[in-house]
């Protein structure tokens, strides 16, 4: 078990959000420039995301919610699919042990039972394996899609019997994936698209959107690094009118 460092209050100077979220987009388009195939494009993604775990940890960072996976993916084709099914369970077979020595807390959002039995197993076991660590956990959202996510949360509360006079939103939250973690301060989207993709619909109600046109894999340390200042130059009002 790793516990979390004494938290930088900042990064020369600038406050690091506590919980950054990344759309993880244009690996294929990466892979397209190079006359590569797609499935190049998503080995480089893991592989940037390996960068962007180290650089979370090295910045303080306490949590990274990265959407590996959405339920709208299952579209693409069969062939794409498992590629990205074996990227998933090669990332979770070759760097569980190193993630687990760096104090990574992994977590899984989403439908775990509609993927094959054996990555579920690994997922859990990764899960096992990491779950007292503290220094940065780390959400991987496979299998996922925020509006499945909030009818999920729904059901679990009828079946719980919960009365409409006890919902509020703080017990609305507890039902989600991500419940008893703080919501995203950022959301992050590379490769220039500038939609949400029922990525933490509930979560990023007040998150800062922060579109950037890098590929994912070119998204490494320098562009993570400029996205929380480019946080920091932004007044945070949660809807409410701040006094000049
Ligand atoms: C979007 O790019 C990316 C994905 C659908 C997959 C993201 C997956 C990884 C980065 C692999 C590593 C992570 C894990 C844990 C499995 P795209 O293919 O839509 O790119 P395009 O829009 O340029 O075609």
């Amino acid at each position: 078990m790793v516990k979390r460092q004494q938290q930088p209050l900042s990064l020369n100077g600038y406050i690091v959000p506590k919980h950054i979220a990344i759309i993880m987009d244009g690996n294929g388009r990466w892979a397209k420039k190079r006359g590569l195939p797609r499935q190049a494009g998503h080995r480089q993604g893991a592989e940037n995301l390996r960068r962007i775990v180290n650089a979370c940890v090295e910045f303080g960072v306490q949590i990274l919610t990265i959407y590996a996976f959405s339920t709208e993916n299952w579209a693409r084709p069969e062939s794409e699919i498992k590629g990205l099914m074996r990227i998933f369970a090669r990332v979770l077979d070759q760097e569980t042990d190193d993630l687990n020595a760096q104090g990574v807390c992994l977590h899984h959002l989403g439908d775990l039972s509609g993927i094959e039995p054996k990555l579920q197993d690994k997922v859990r076991r990764a899960i096992e394996q990491t779950k007292d660590n503290d220094t940065l956990i780390l959400n991987i959202a496979f299998n996922y899609g925020g509006r499945a996510e909030i009818l999920h949360a729904t059901k679990m509360m009828l079946a719980d019997g919960i009365s409409p006079d006890d919902l509020d939103e703080e017990l609305f939250s507890s039902y989600l994936f991500t419940a008893g973690l703080p919501d995203p301060d950022i959301v992050i989207r590379t490769s220039g698209e500038l939609r949400i993709s029922n990525f933490l619909i509930w979560q990023a109600a007040y998150a800062e959107y922060y579109p950037t046109p890098a590929l994912w894999p070119d998204f490494g340390r320098e562009e993570l690094y400029k996205a929380i200042v480019a946080y920091n130059q932004r007044e945070r009002r949660f809807g409410l009118v701040i006094e000049e």
